[in-house]
């Protein structure tokens, strides 16, 4: 975007996710309805954030994940096979693919694939400390664009593991493309999934609206980071975390609401809020199981196999390559 000022200490980070965030700002608060994409909750505060409330009482979707793919794990390792490299897209909980990683016979290596650089290397560090066998190359990278594979999966059958649902912050064109971009990368290899389940809206309401206030934090520390990274000059206390089920489309929408009539600014521009308006800042869409059936036709995969824990709030399913017709 032309016109961008930045403050002096935003030039201390990566030119590219300095200037995409704030070209992402800029024109999403521009944007009626305003709104920041929710890859920009990503930073060192946000991924901690982020791996606090997979741990909150409220939140099922990690806890019962992880408990199915250790459940399941014999299935899911039959499913998948020997002999694989795991390249796992948004390693955001190191754990899920540990225990993927166990059952699996004779795994190839892991490469665990993160936009944020510095979680990325912390928990490769803490992996390569529990197995110093197994190959572990990890990949600073929007997994959303363009990027190359280490060495290490040079002639190997490659499979994807996609978990926490993190498909559910697409759109449904983002996921067929995700999806059909994923199955290039894997050169015929299949994608192992988790993904989230309709279920009662007071469930999904209480997970996104936690009592310790741990997804508020998350949710305001996207105008943290621009106020850290932009200089820009949100009251964190003038906006108000708001989240809530949308049936009609399926899915958790998460807002920042102005509590007040005020100004912003934002690398030298200023935006006014009204009290009330909202900044539209993630998705988080729940399937049915069908659903993801036909998301995984239309992106090119078919779906031979699907595990959900026995209160049906969460699905892990093997994805492999349609056959070319
Ligand atoms: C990463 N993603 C799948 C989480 C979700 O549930 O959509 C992000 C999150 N947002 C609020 N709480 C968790």
């Amino acid at each position: 975007m032309s016109g961008l000022r930045l403050p002096a200490g935003a030039a201390s980070l990566p030119v590219q996710y300095r200037s995409e965030f704030a070209a992402a700002l800029l024109s999403g608060l521009s944007a009626r309805p305003r709104s920041i994409p929710c890859k920009f909750f990503y930073d060192r505060y946000g991924s901690v954030l982020f791996e606090w409330i997979c741990t909150l009482p409220e939140y099922y979707p990690t806890r019962t994940e992880t408990a199915l793919l250790r459940d399941r794990s014999g299935e899911i390792a039959r499913a998948v096979g020997p002999d694989a490299t795991l390249i796992e897209f948004g390693a955001g909980a190191p754990w899920k693919a540990e225990v993927v990683l166990d059952a699996l016979e004779r795994p190839r290596g892991y490469v665990p694939i993160d936009i944020s650089g510095e979680h990325l290397r912390a928990m490769t560090e803490q992996l390569k400390r529990k197995r110093p066998e197994l190959p572990v190359e990890p990949v600073v990278a929007d997994f959303n664009k363009p990027f190359s594979l280490p060495a290490i999966c040079e002639g190997s059958r490659r499979v994807g593991f996609f978990p926490g649902s993190t498909i559910g912050n697409l759109d449904r064109q983002e996921a067929i493309s995700f999806l059909r971009r994923a199955a290039l990368l894997l050169q015929g290899g299949g994608l192992l999934i988790g993904v989230d389940l309709v279920k009662k809206p007071a469930i999904l309401h209480a997970a996104y609206n936690d009592s310790a206030g741990v997804t508020e934090a998350f949710n305001k520390n996207i105008l943290a980071r621009a106020n850290r990274e932009l200089g820009a000059d949100f009251h964190l206390d003038r906006f108000g975390h708001y989240a809530f089920y949308n049936p009609a489309e399926q899915r958790i929408e998460m807002h920042l609401v102005s509590l007040a009539d005020q100004k912003v600014s934002v690398c030298g521009h200023s935006f006014a809020f009204a009290e009330g308006e909202a900044i539209h800042t993630e998705n988080s869409h729940k399937y049915t199981l069908d659903g993801v059936r036909t998301l995984a036709e239309e992106s090119g995969f078919r779906a031979p196999s699907v595990w959900c824990d026995p209160d049906r709030l969460f699905s892990v399913h093997w994805l492999e390559p349609k056959a070319p017709a």
